[in-house]
């Protein structure tokens, strides 16, 4: 149920979704307040709480409440949500309420300035499965013949109850090390997560959860936010001295501008909230359902087993060597075949090539046509790396076409990783992009493109163009709509992102693609963090997990390839290792696991996931769809040699029995949950356990 109920004297809208409420109400100033974000409410108690007296209301600080997309003007200190400048020089907004309209759980606030034609629309929606709202902002400049400068503007501002304390969790990390889950106080001051990087970034992802300290991973309130966009991106949250926390986010970083033409629509990415209370659990399930109903395009889907060839050859692809290990890939179970990095151009290494869409002719010397039948006549899809936004310098693409990148007058052009990035602002740009990946799907009928973006921006401008700015925004939309554009015309096509792992993984490109390239550490020691923290927000059919050799590339830890399957089978399990140097013995072991893998990925893929536990010592979660049960427990280390504490079961009915499918062992659901579920683990570290049970009755 999604309902949206307006109280015109009180001038109050409550929107109720399954289990939360929101409110707010048109102040006296003309502007939008912040009234109720929680439970389920009344419209009556709705306005009770309206009326109740801000508790900073002084004269050093006259706005009663918090607005829900806050200016500049009048007594307004705080992080703005919404700054303009208008052709005359004057600065802020004073708003004028114009109505509103209400459909199918979307309610619309529209407001204007009281003497500048800038018209502003605020969106809220709820869909009757879910409680994420979704907000976002519309600004209209209306004026015939000036431009107005916008200077931020936000998707929307968020607003928790007051409580004595606060604590924000989000997601920090860097480049092999992303979706590190931080808990930290709430300090009285504004912070800031951002991402200057025209990426999403590896170092802050742009979803956080606020709760009073006291929350756990299975009770407590929980107020979370995550934003649908894939370029540069600010949140600032701000605690006030007088206890109020409420944040503000959006598109574009700090300094950037946007000159509003007359006549022209900003409409910025959805910033989506959501209230739980159910701890951080139950909010990452409200999360993954949202994903799935509402974000994902192909939700039903069962994710195939891939094998990308990346870790195993590096860039030095070939015809023989890809069908080498594609044979191999084939003999496991493996469904789909990814070509990494290396096929095209002169990218014999990561100094050039990039730009030059063409199958390097040594390499391949017929194209990439005996590749892409081989694969087929396998049994497996085919699937390929491209990285659309970037160029080597030294490519035919930047000598025939150096105008095409980021870069600004009299400023050197930093290259990073031998590469450049190309303005797909530019709609040439676009165009040939959207080109050159139109015809390599169409002539081979590729069916998975891994899309990759390697680098962040720098230099970004756009010489000649009055308004260079707005490149930040136009670019990634840019790649949504070559993204969009590719999927229609090619239905069969599935899509990872990927920017450098887990860089521009968000619910804007999520809406566009299929799954996510996580991260590229796929040490299974370090995986266990980076997925719980990308668990938060991302359900596991997204979660893109290799299996690759041991010692790891990254991290030289040794890791039996049980333990390494087990850890990638918690997502959409892959395979990365050079199989032309695995045993016959490990080849074997690891057909064994894909098809064990094959039995539960329905579980785990489209099932509720629970946290069961993440001490150190072990670390597991439980999958339940549909009466399957499927537990994946790991124990990195054994410290002294002990075991860990039991695994107490939380998603089982006491008075249900649970039978283990391998071993017909039956548990009483009481049991499970109280003493717990026993585990087969070997000993020593590294040590891990997939149980699949069945409810029976
Ligand atoms: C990025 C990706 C890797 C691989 C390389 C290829 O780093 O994250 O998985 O595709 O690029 O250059």
């Amino acid at each position: 149920m999604a309902t949206v109920q307006f109280d015109p004297d009180h001038r109050l809208w409550l929107l109720t979704g399954p289990t939360t409420a929101y409110a707010l109400r048109v102040a006296e100033d003309g502007g939008l307040r912040h009234v109720h974000w929680g439970a389920v409410l009344t419209l009556a108690q709705a306005v009770r709480l309206a009326e109740q007296p801000s508790p900073a209301a002084s004269s050093f600080e006259a706005i009663a409440g918090v607005d829900e997309l806050a200016v500049e003007g009048g007594p307004r200190f705080g992080p703005a949500s919404l700054l303009v400048r208008f052709a005359d020089g004057t600065r802020g907004v004073e708003w004028r309420y114009d109505g509103h309209d209400a459909d199918a759980g979307h309610l619309r606030v529209h407001l204007r300035d009281r003497h500048y034609p800038l018209h502003v629309t605020m969106h809220y929606r709820l869909h009757p499965d879910s409680d994420v709202l979704e907000r976002w902002t519309t600004v209209e400049n209306r004026d015939d013949r000036r431009p107005v400068t916008v200077l931020r503007c936000d998707s929307a501002a968020w607003t928790v109850p007051h409580r004595g304390t606060y604590r924000m969790s989000h997601l920090v990390g860097g480049w092999n090390s992303e979706f590190q889950l931080r808990r930290d106080s709430v300090p009285v001051a504004e912070t800031v997560l951002t991402s200057r990087r025209g990426m999403t970034s590896h170092h802050a992802n742009p979803w956080l959860a606020v709760d009073d300290g006291t929350a756990g991973e299975e009770h407590g309130e929980v107020w979370s936010t995550a934003l649908a966009w894939s370029g540069s991106w600010r949140i600032t949250v701000h605690r006030d001295p007088v206890g109020r926390t409420s944040w503000t986010g959006g598109f574009g970083h700090d300094g950037l501008t946007w000159s509003l033409a007359p006549g022209e629509t900003l409409d910025t990415p959805v910033f989506a909230g959501l209230h739980s209370t159910g701890g951080f659990g139950a909010a990452s399930r409200a999360w993954h359902g949202y994903v799935r109903r509402h974000v994902l395009t192909h939700p039903a889907e069962t994710r195939p087993v891939l094998y990308n060839s990346w870790e195993a050859t590096g860039f030095d692809v070939d015809e023989a060597g890809q069908l080498a290990l594609a044979a191999r890939a084939a003999s496991l179970g493996v469904e789909l075949f990814v070509m990494d990095d290396g096929w095209f151009g002169a990218r014999a290494s990561d100094r050039a090539g990039l730009g030059d869409w063409t199958p390097n002719p040594v390499r391949f010397p017929a194209g990439l046509g005996p590749l892409v039948a081989e694969v087929r006549r396998l049994g497996m899809r085919f699937g390929l790396w491209v990285e659309p936004e970037m160029v080597n310098p030294d490519s035919d693409l930047y000598r025939a076409h150096p105008d095409w990148v980021l870069r600004m007058a009299n400023r050197q052009r930093t290259e990073m990783r031998h590469q450049l990035v190309l303005n797909l602002a530019r709609p040439e740009v676009a165009e040939w992009t959207h080109g050159w990946l139109d015809g390599l799907v169409r002539a081979h009928q590729i069916d998975f493109l891994k899309w990759d973006a390697n680098r962040p921006f720098t230099e970004a401008g756009w010489p000649g163009h009055d308004d260079p700015d707005r490149l930040w925004i136009a670019h990634t939309r840019a790649v949504y709509q070559i993204m969009d554009r590719l999927r229609a015309d090619h239905p069969g096509l599935r899509i990872e992102t990927c920017s450098g792992g887990g860089g521009r993984a968000d619910l804007g490109v999520l809406a566009r693609t299929d799954q996510v390239w996580t991260s590229d550490n796929t040490d299974p020691v370090d995986r266990l963090g980076i997925q719980a923290g990308f668990s938060q927000l991302f359900p596991a059919q997204v979660m893109a997990a290799w299996v690759t050799d041991s010692p790891n590339v990254a991290t030289a830890r040794h890791t039996p390839l049980r333990f390494r399957f087990h850890v990638a089978m918690a997502g959409a399990l892959g395979i990365g290792g050079d199989l032309t140097t695995w045993t016959e013995d490990e080849l074997k072991e690891a057909a064994e696991l894909v098809a064990a893998y094959k039995r539960v990925r329905g579980v785990v893929q489209h099932g509720t996931a629970y946290r069961l536990r993440g001490d150190g010592a072990l670390t597991a979660v439980q999958y339940v769809h549909d009466g399957e049960h499927v537990v994946l427990a790991w124990c990195p280390v054994r410290r002294y040699g002990h075991e860990p504490a039991p695994l107490r079961l939380t998603a089982v009915a006491p008075d249900a029995v649970y039978r283990d499918r391998k071993t017909g062992t039956a548990y009483p659901g009481a049991l499970l949950r109280h003493s717990g579920l026993p585990l087969e683990l070997p000993p020593g570290d590294h040590a891990s356990t997939l149980v699949h049970l069945e409810r029976l009755g």
